[in-house]
């Protein structure tokens, strides 16, 4: 498939992996793009930018492929090394960066500079246009189906995109709740002209997670997540465990008083014990209601091939024929 997304990736398939906290590292990142589509790192996960430099190397030995980092700019009152992180990905020669989490102007200069392309991932129409204006190459359009941060406007992805579409006139790729061929058929049906997954991509052989998280997300149901931190306007879909409800417990009891700091215990560090160590109760870890549409774990490449053959037969026979019919 050739959309302005392939175009401007180098890419052969209209599907990019988003990057994924304690996920994105570059088995799963190399597996994706090797298989056609975009393969993401996620630099945050890294503990410093030698180790994303070091993780970035190993990417490329593993693809000769293009391949992204996603930086993820936290609301936080101490800020990782973002200098060192953006001096990481330029060294080490990478040519896409996906940006999330708030407005990326402060960095765009020095990678426009190094002739990196920009994703900027958002999850409003006014945020997406602020972004345009200030001169990414393309957005990700997140809706509140997503696994992650959905933001605060509870805007689906079947509004949302043609939204986007009337109004952007840099390409976007659709994110959140997309799974398989047709996803991707309806996402460029409403304007998207390819798809970002995350949650597929974790049940996939080469996702470097405990089995149990798979086995998780294999066994839930699109009625199985829950949104947290709502009550601090950072609200993250989770899958939910104990942990998740002893959370929701806890925002009920102390209403709009609660801070950060009364729900820490359930959400700070538990990506490495939930995608390392599989203690699935350990507390709340990003995951989309799209866990309803997955029910295997194949390998990247059997899960992109399958979703381009599917879209393709959908295009070519549904549609195709439900044209035909209307005509005779
Ligand atoms: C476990 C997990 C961790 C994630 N971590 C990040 C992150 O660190 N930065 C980011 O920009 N997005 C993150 N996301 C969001 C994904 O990149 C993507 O936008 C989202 O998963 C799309 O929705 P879907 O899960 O329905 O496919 C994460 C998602 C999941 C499921």
């Amino acid at each position: 498939m050739k959309t302005r997304i392939t175009e401007l990736l180098g890419i052969k398939h209209p599907i990019v992996q988003g990057g994924m906290h304690y996920v994105g590292f570059a088995e799963l990142a190399a597996a994706v793009s090797n298989a056609g589509g975009l393969g993401i790192i996620t630099a945050l996960t890294q503990r410093t930018p030698e180790l994303l430099a070091a993780e970035i190397g190993k990417c490329r030995s593993m693809t000769d492929k293009p391949f992204g980092v996603n930086l993820t700019f936290l609301p936080s009152v101490t800020p990782p090394d973002y200098p060192g992180y953006v001096k990481a990905i330029i060294e080490g020669g990478v040519k896409i960066v996906e940006t999330a989490g708030n407005n990326p102007q402060k960095w765009l200069p020095a990678l426009k500079d190094a002739g990196i392309k920009v994703i900027h991932k958002c999850t409003s129409v006014r945020h997406a246009l602020k972004a345009e204006a200030i001169g990414v190459d393309a957005l990700s359009i997140d809706g509140f189906e997503c696994g992650g941060h959905p933001g605060e406007d509870d805007v689906p992805n079947f509004i949302l995109l043609p939204r986007a579409a009337e109004e952007l006139k840099i390409p976007f790729v659709a994110s959140g709740g997309m799974a398989d061929g047709r996803s991707l058929v309806a996402a460029m049906a409403l304007g998207a002209e390819g798809m970002n997954m995350g949650t597929r991509f974790i049940a996939t052989k080469e996702a470097p997670v405990h089995d149990n998280v798979k086995a998780a997300i294999v066994a839930a149901s699109e009625l199985d997540t829950r949104l947290v931190m709502r009550p601090l306007r950072n609200t993250e879909r989770v899958l939910t465990n104990a942990g998740v409800e002893r959370l929701l417990a806890k925002e009920k009891e102390l209403g709009s008083t609660i801070t950060f700091n009364d729900i820490a215990s359930e959400v700070a560090g538990i990506y490495p014990r939930v995608m390392k160590g599989g203690e699935m109760e350990a507390g709340a870890w990003s995951c989309g209601m799209v866990a309803g549409l997955i029910k295997d774990v194949p390998t990247v490449k059997e899960l992109i091939d399958r979703i381009m053959n599917e879209a393709r037969t959908i295009i070519r026979e549904k549609l195709e024929n439900a044209l035909a019919d209307a005509a005779a």
